[in-house]
């Protein structure tokens, strides 16, 4: 079982596409490792496993907790962890807060929502040896109602700070930037012009790697209206549902347990 390295993952921009899918259980990440190149423990957990209206209520111990559940069972993949809203407002609470995060759950990398003016945090955490990965275009920290989320990237103008940010963050150290809900044309030129990999959510196939939450492609939660991005690989909810049903009928026919799930 070989780890995964951000060396190896440098190495496939424009070469091999980069694989990550969002966990934050032990069962889940169990499946994930090795499957994907990298694994984000990310804030949506908030709104995926808590029913929260946004991602601003997770708490520093709340990543924590389903970091290390997650972390403890990745062998190969490569970790990033979501810092959550509020605890980066200053270089020095991001540093304090990035080194417990880290020391906690060992994760490889931590990843924070990035925007001209907090460019110098990044900086700072990378001047400390912390492996950082910026996030641009939506982010949804900045969101309280994710119902008004939007792509960027339509007029010139955007298009040119987008660009300049991502230059920024990786002139200030980013390994990696993931780029969400960005216009294709847009994402395809930050890709062309930055010399680390791009992940993209919603931002098109010219990214150099895709990330999706794991709950979204496995279409868990079907009463939810998700994203024009979110392409749903199979119906979880229909097998769950399913085998919940057939449970309940053998209880209430005394089918189950049988003799063979007794203790004779
Ligand atoms: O928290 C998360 O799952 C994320 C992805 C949407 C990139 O940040």
């Amino acid at each position: 079982m070989i780890k995964t390295t951000y060396k190896k993952l440098l190495k496939q921009k424009h070469v091999k596409p980069i694989t990550c899918l969002t966990a934050y259980t032990n069962s889940m990440a169990k499946i994930l490792d090795g499957i994907v190149d990298v694994v984000l423990i990310g804030d949506s957990l908030a709104t995926v496993l808590y029913g929260m209206k946004n991602t601003r209520t997770v708490s520093l111990e709340m990543i924590k907790y389903h970091g290390r559940a997650v972390t403890k069972n990745i062998k190969q993949s490569l970790t990033i962890i979501d810092m959550p809203y509020g605890t980066y407002n200053n270089k020095y609470q991001a540093l304090k807060n990035a080194k417990n995060i880290i020391k906690f759950t060992k994760a490889d990398l931590i990843k924070i929502e990035t925007d001209s003016k907090n460019i110098g945090i990044l900086k700072y955490l990378t001047k400390n040896k912390i492996k950082v990965v910026g996030h641009i275009g939506i982010t949804p920290q900045k969101f309280k109602d994710f119902k008004k989320i939007r792509s960027v990237g339509k007029t010139n103008k955007e298009e040119k700070s987008l660009i300049s940010l991502a230059l920024n963050l990786e002139k200030a150290g980013a390994k990696f930037i993931i780029l969400e809900c960005i216009k294709l044309h847009v994402a395809k030129k930050i890709t062309n012009i930055l010399k680390i990999p791009s992940i993209g959510i919603g931002s098109s196939k010219y990214c150099d790697g895709q990330v999706l939450v794991l709950n979204d492609m496995l279409n868990i939660d079907t009463n939810e209206i998700k994203p024009k991005f979110v392409k749903k690989y199979t119906n979880i909810n229909k097998v769950v549902r399913g085998a919940v049903k057939k449970f309940t009928k053998e209880v209430k026919n005394k089918k189950f347990p049988s003799k063979n799930f007794s203790y004779l």
